[in-house]
């Protein structure tokens, strides 16, 4: 399977920034035969940045998207409306959708349903908070996530899903999770798909503070297969060089 080198925008650009920034890592990639390049602009950029790198080899995608397909949902984005502009992928139960906007793992359940139901790649995000991983809870709290999120998606369904894994207490801290957790969380989430979706390739990516200077590193690990990027996402030298990095592994 192929590594995917994910840049999750968040909340950060503006629109001419947003296309600036798409513009110059399409223009600065080489042939890539190990990594899929993934960028998820905020939605009111998708549409012109989609534009931007028409050709391109990457894939554009949402960083949320809601479990109906259109009705009173004020503030929510649908899945046609993303596909119509240019999505080929879509987050869900981002850590600060969890936990600055509250959405529960029931709301991510749905979203994931949902999205994995309408044949969209999905990437699932999941991880302990600090009090979980400092109590032992994190094994459990991984599995209480992927469980309520996946189990009532059939095999076909799952075909679409990308995990990210991503503790909650190394996003954006500068603070990366050491080899021994990541190795151990993610083969416990290999595990699990082993079991629940067996013989399908699900690609399960590393988040949480990933920069240039420790991503041979995770890659490197078992069962690490490429990173969800925030903060180094929005560098395009930066972003370039984890995708070096990737191809090299
Ligand atoms: P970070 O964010 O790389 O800035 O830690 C990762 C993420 O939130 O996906």
């Amino acid at each position: 399977m192929k590594n995917i080198v994910a840049g999750n925008w968040k909340m950060n650009l503006g629109l001419a920034q947003s296309i600036e920034l798409a513009q110059s890592i399409a223009n600065s990639l080489t042939e890539l035969k190990n990594t899929e390049v993934w960028i998820a602009p905020s939605s009111p950029a998708l549409a012109s940045v989609k534009q931007s790198i028409v050709g391109a080899k990457i894939s554009m995608g949402s960083q949320n998207v809601h479990w109906e397909a259109s009705g009173a949902f004020t503030g929510e984005d649908s899945l046609g409306l993303l596909r119509d502009v240019g999505c080929s992928f879509v987050l869900v139960g981002h850590s600060e959708r969890r936990h600055v906007l509250h959405e529960t793992d029931e709301m991510i359940a749905k979203r994931t349903q949902f999205a994995l139901r309408s044949g969209i790649k999905t990437t699932l995000c999941i991880g302990e908070t600090l009090h979980d991983q400092e109590s032992g809870q994190a094994q459990e709290v991984i599995h209480r996530q992927l469980d309520t999120a996946l189990k009532s998606s059939n095999k076909d369904e799952l075909a679409n899903l990308v995990v990210a894994y991503e503790p909650v207490w190394a996003i954006g801290t500068g603070k990366v999770a050491t080899v021994e957790i990541v190795d151990s969380i993610h083969s416990f989430i290999r595990q699990y798909l082993d079991k629940n979706a067996s013989g399908i390739e699900i690609p399960i990516l590393y988040g949480g503070s990933v920069s240039p200077g420790n991503f041979a590193e995770i890659i490197a690990i078992d069962n690490v297969n490429g990173a969800l990027v925030g903060g180094a996402s929005l560098d395009p030298q930066k972003f370039l060089k984890l995708i070096e990095i990737s191809e090299n592994n």
